[in-house]
């Protein structure tokens, strides 16, 4: 066996024979470091007498997997039902957002089945992990804590301790001492994760591995680390703020794109109860620069205020400013009202927030924030409670939006009263006022 050196992005894996200051792949700067690779010194591969192998037929198959509920309602759903043994599931997050906590919770749950959860942590002391358990009520003979880094000696200690379900808080810090790189590089990531697939697979005992989001919002390694295990979960929200999102962005064993919204309190992690009007604001007047939007996140319906203000501009350009709302698309929007509504705002500063601290991109909430904007500029309100479903087109038109059917009858089912809609027949689902719009420039004449 001969080894080479050859040099790797951290952020998209690129390999280099030599050192390069940027990466020709994903323009990302000093990204690259050192990395050796066995190769094997036999250059021509010489075929070995092969096996026939028998396939087996599908019909003959069983679709089932056993799945474990953590019974954490919002958690299940995003993993389509429970946790599946022998699964490797990446938990990744910003720091801070509550990924230690969660998982600890889910401990917790899964003791019911379990009798032994190792929870092995290299970041954090076996202290703090046990003072934030105090903290959730949780204290269970079941829960192990192991503070260690070396992969090797996780392994060693797997094998003789055999538990039943693994934490490995987090990837980035854990370290085969026989690997040149240190923690969190590219090789070292790829091959603990690798490692750890194997030993999830061949005992069949489900492992979570905790992984830190760079500033760039994607995981570290990300793409070497996604297709390496079964299951992506993401841990969203505004540290901030309450919410946060649990999303799933891959899954071998269920749908993708299911959301769980949990709500990060004193007490940790709590499911939220009624989470469709989680982001709603119930105003007892109508405000001016407020309209409810009613977004799709997964198969979920979502009913979400959305604010805007319009102030004139004190100085040079106007300011546009969005949060939890694409910045291009307000952009475009701005353009669609100036254009076709004569709009002027031009000396207008343009803010407009998500509350909640949700991040939206359902092109179906643009006629919720045109109107918000709208109403904020002329200084009147929507109707209260009013809803606006709808795609705004560069010419001023409102198309249909998916599965308008179910954000009515959502809606309806939350009491809202109007909904300002695209141009169809009123829906028999909604008994309410439905007011359709073919162009936003039919709004201020539809009434
Ligand atoms: P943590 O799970 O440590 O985040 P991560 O592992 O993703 O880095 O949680 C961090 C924050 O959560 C911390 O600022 C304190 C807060 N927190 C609560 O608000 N309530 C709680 O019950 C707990 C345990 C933490
Ligand atoms: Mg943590």
């Amino acid at each position: 066996m001969k080894l080479k050196t050859i040099y790797s992005c951290q952020q998209c894996g690129f390999q280099s024979p030599k050192w390069l200051g940027k990466c020709p792949n994903c323009a990302t700067w000093s990204s690259f470091l050192e990395d050796v690779i066995s190769i094997s010194s036999e250059k021509k591969a010489s075929l070995q007498p092969a096996r026939v192998l028998t396939p087996t037929s599908l019909a003959h198959q069983t679709t089932q997997f056993a799945r474990l509920q953590s019974n954490i309602k919002e958690l299940d759903r995003v993993l389509g039902g429970g946790i599946v043994k022998g699964s490797l599931i990446l938990l990744g997050g910003e720091p801070g957002i509550g990924k230690s906590t969660l998982t600890i919770q889910i401990c917790n749950r899964l003791s019911q089945y379990f009798s032994k959860i190792l929870y092995i942590s290299g970041e954090e002391s076996i202290e703090q992990i046990s003072l934030r358990a105090k903290r959730l009520s949780i204290s269970s003979e079941k829960i192990q804590l192991l503070n260690e880094t070396g992969l090797e000696n996780i392994l060693a200690t797997l094998e003789q301790e055999k538990p039943d379900f693994v934490i490995i808080d987090s990837i980035q810090v854990i370290k085969l001492e026989g690997l040149n790189g240190s923690p969190g590089s590219l090789a070292q990531i790829r091959q603990c994760t690798e490692t750890l697939m194997k030993f999830a697979k061949s005992t069949s005992t489900p492992v979570i591995l905790i992984g830190h989001v760079t500033k760039e919002g994607e995981l570290a390694g990300p793409k070497v680390l996604e297709h390496l295990v079964d299951t992506v979960l993401n841990l969203e929200g505004d540290r901030y703020q309450h919410f946060r999102i649990l999303r799933s962005l891959k899954n071998r064993f269920g749908a993708t794109n299911e959301v769980g919204i949990f709500e990060m309190t004193e007490n940790g992690m709590q499911e939220v109860a009624n989470p469709q009007a989680a982001f709603l604001n119930q105003h007892d007047e109508p405000i001016p620069g407020s309209c409810i939007s009613c977004c799709l996140e997964g198969a979920r319906v979502l009913l979400v205020e959305i604010q805007a203000l319009t102030t004139t501009t004190v100085f040079g350009y106007p300011r546009r400013t969005a949060s939890g709302y694409d910045i291009n698309r307000l952009h475009i929007l701005i353009g669609v009202l100036q254009k076709h509504l004569n709009l002027n705002l031009l000396n207008q500063d343009v803010y407009v927030n998500v509350a909640g601290g949700l991040q939206i991109d359902d092109p179906a909430s643009d006629l919720a924030v045109a109107l918000a904007i709208i109403s904020s500029f002329q200084k009147i309100a929507l109707l209260n409670n009013a809803l606006a479903i709808g795609e705004i087109g560069l010419g001023s038109e409102i198309r249909p939006v998916t599965q308008l059917e179910k954000r009515l009858q959502e809606a309806a089912r939350l009491g809202i009263k109007t909904i300002y809609g695209p141009c169809i027949k009123k829906p028999a689902q909604f008994s309410g006022n439905y007011i359709s719009l073919k162009t936003i420039r039919d709004y201020g004449t539809s009434e």
